[in-house]
């Protein structure tokens, strides 16, 4: 149905054209946003987990030598709109969370606002709290639907008569951890107020969304969203966390508010990002699979519990991936949540997809192990013709050359059958496989200009490091028929035409087909000959959308473990992962984005676990010191690869979304891995060494 580009800048490997302004250091973040003696704010934050406070007391504070204004909830301004009770900042005295922001302080150095913020006197009425998620609690509920909007369970057949029937069955729970987003730029804006403090707010914010901070910032502060100016060029990360504006922006806009016509500025430190910058659920995954001797599916289950918080539901879509892998006739999904005195739980790379791809793909090997056959063939006796969930039909899924492709690159053949020892060291592998939606948004506008003898194209949309700067343009000139160094783009500014949020790994897709209709709109209106200042616009919208096809990116990984005999220590030397994601439109941009997703997967699989101390009711390894997120000296060979085959259906460049499918299934495959080389099945996330040492041989 869409008509693939010609295409002459899609497929090069160019560089990225901010490359250049982000190794010199010139490219301005948020923070270092260019304004005229700026103050500087910190956070204060509440140090119980639930209650009310009863007093405060900023005298101390007040008394400090560059101090201009303190904020709690006895003097900040009224908002407009408080039903998001995740921004609804000093607006009461309730305490939902531990670390929930309770007051903030202007000075005229960070230093200084930070000092007097430890003097801010804070008195309590502590209240029972309750931060323990269980599978057992009588209170689990379920949510209405599942983020963004997907119906919160799914039954087909009769899953409990098919199990009972099944040959071989598989009952396991799994479980993943809480992780945190560790961007490394961290949480940060800088806004301005216009002198009245009443008409216009300019906000440099790192986000993935610049429309998205307009209209929900407006919203807040009850202005018009054209008083909302947001500028973001560039993001040093967010996968995901900056998706939404979160409490640290309002309080940031609050504050410049409170010294008008002076700009502010707001980071958060790493500590504040673990209370304040949404986080990954913890989830637990009762796993059900039931097949014939041959292994063929005739029953899938998953019943997943997760939290959200007492004050704004998130519910991880972890259920998803399950309804669509693989075929079986009898299939349920289900998800409860528990409500907590917890921060809010959010977006981080591939919400859902990501936990989701960890209990149902150990379960699968554990099935191939007791059925003796290979957990690759597993996965080929299993193959939906159609996507088990919608009816409807792929519009393409390449996992079966993912996986033969896979098995071949990596060696699958020569696995032995049991353990390999080398010295101290017992080798293994493994092997999972990876899924994520096509998405591509309804809304979004390239408007095309023909300025200065080459082509400019204008969207709001955002770079969060993903390459947007780059492929924009590629993407353009392609549909213009013009060189890739004819077209620049503008990006990461209200002030450039409406475009969704970098996320759901749907920005290409969506930016890219709004691009596609403005050239076309372009070459109709003014042909191929323009003069100075033509410039029309393009919507996504305008574009023919298939809805008659089920589309998802696929992949399969494999990994090589190598557990220490004496220690536990466990290493991956070697992954590999093979992907089904369309035309890439950049190859060096889109092996960043996979490889990049696979470390992410590996530093869940071994590493990320957000500790939740019950007796405090907060994440106690907090920091960067004691939450580790892989490093180098973690990361082995990390291969990946992809089939390149345009798809039909999503969008006139072919293309899927590469920004998440990369983390999906990778901490499978490294506990498959694990198992093959020890005998252990660890079905809880983190792979730590405690938890294969005493079963070791
Ligand atoms: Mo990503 S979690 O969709 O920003």
């Amino acid at each position: 149905m869409t008509d693939l580009l010609e295409t002459r800048a899609i497929g090069q490997d160019l560089v990225r054209r901010d490359g250049e302004a982000k190794v010199r250091g010139t490219a301005p973040y948020a923070f270092e946003a260019d304004v005229d003696t700026p103050a500087y704010c910190h956070p204060v934050q509440a140090t119980v987990a639930r209650g009310r406070i009863t007093s405060i007391d900023t005298s101390a504070t007040e008394a400090v030598e560059g101090v201009l204004t303190v904020l709690t909830n006895l003097g900040a301004e009224r908002l407009a709109k408080t039903d998001d009770a995740e921004l609804a900042i000093l607006q009461d005295d309730a305490i939902a969370f531990r670390g929930q922001l309770i007051g903030v302080v202007v000075a005229d150095t960070s230093e200084t606002a930070r000092q007097a913020a430890d003097l801010v006197r804070v008195e309590y009425e502590e209240s029972e709290f309750d931060v323990e998620l269980s599978a057992d609690r009588d209170d689990l509920y379920k949510p209405e639907k599942i983020n963004p909007s997907y119906p919160t369970d799914t039954a087909q057949g009769d899953v409990d008569a098919a199990m009972a029937a099944a040959a071989v069955t598989v009952e396991q729970t799994y479980t993943t951890a809480m992780n945190h987003n560790n961007p490394i730029e961290p949480h940060t804006t800088t806004a301005l107020w216009d002198a009245s403090g009443a008409g216009t707010l300019t906000l440099w914010d790192s986000t993935q969304s610049v429309h998205g901070v307009r209209r929900v910032i407006s919203g807040v502060f009850g202005i018009d969203p054209e008083q909302v100016h947001v500028i973001c060029p560039y993001i040093g990360g967010g996968f995901g966390s900056k998706g939404t504006p979160h409490a640290n922006v309002v309080l940031a806009a609050m504050a410049a508010r409170a010294v008008p016509g002076r700009a502010v500025r707001l980071a958060l430190t790493r500590q504040q990002m673990f209370f304040l910058a949404g986080y990954r659920t913890p989830t637990i995954q009762r796993m059900q699979l039931g097949a014939d001797r041959d292994g063929r599916l005739s029953a899938i289950a998953l019943d997943v519990v997760e939290q959200t918080s007492r004050i704004k539901e998130f519910a991880e879509q972890t259920g998803m991936p399950t309804r669509t892998m693989y075929a079986a006739p009898n299939r349920r999904t289900t998800h409860r949540l528990a409500a907590l005195d917890v921060p809010v739980p959010s977006w981080m790379r591939a919400p859902g997809e990501c936990p989701g791809m960890f209990g149902p793909e150990v379960a699968m090997d554990e099935l191939a192990e007791a059925l003796g056959i290979d957990p690759i063939d597993l996965r080929l006796r299993n193959e939906p013709d159609v996507d088990p969930d919608s009816g409807k039909p792929w519009s393409s899924r390449l996992l079966v050359r993912c996986l033969q492709e896979g098995a071949e690159r990596f060696g699958w053949s020569e696995r032995g059958a049991g353990r390999q020892r080398d010295g101290q060291w017992l080798v293994g592998t493994g092997m999972a496989c990876s899924i994520y939606p096509v998405y591509r948004q309804a809304k979004s506008t390239v408007t095309i200009r023909f300025e200065d003898g080459r082509y400019v194209a204008e969207i709001g949309a955002a770079d969060l490091g993903t390459g947007a700067w780059t492929v924009l343009p590629q993407i353009t000139a392609d549909a213009l028929g013009v060189p890739v160094e004819h077209v620049e783009a503008r990006i990461g500014d209200t002030r450039y035409p409406f475009a969704t949020v970098a996320g759901g790994s749907s920005g290409t897709s969506t930016w890219g087909t709004a691009a596609v209709e403005a050239a076309k709109a372009f070459r109709e209106k003014f042909g191929t000959d323009p003069a100075d200042g033509d410039e029309t616009d393009g919507e996504v919208g305008t574009a023919a959308k298939d809805d008659e096809h089920a589309a998802f990116a696929f992949g399969a990984q494999f990994a090589e473990a190598r557990v220490n005999v004496d220690t536990g220590e466990i290493r991956v030397p070697r992954l590999l992962g093979v992907f089904d994601v369309g035309r890439i439109i950049n190859p060096r941009l889109a092996r960043s984005q996979l490889i990049g997703g696979m470390t992410m997967g590996l530093s869940m699989a071994l590493h990320e676990n957000s500790v939740m101390d019950p007796r405090l009711g907060q994440v106690v390894n907090h920091d960067l010191a004691d939450y580790h997120v892989a490093a180098n000296a973690d990361v082995g060979d990390i291969e990946a690869v992809w089939l390149d085959v345009p798809d039909p259906y999503a969008n006139a460049m072919g293309s899927k979304g590469i920004g998440e499918i990369g983390i999906t299934g990778t901490a499978a495959a490294v506990s498959n891995a694990v198992h093959h080389a020890t005998g252990v099945r660890v079905r809880d996330l983190p792979i730590t060494l405690d938890k294969v040492l005493a079963e070791l041989p």
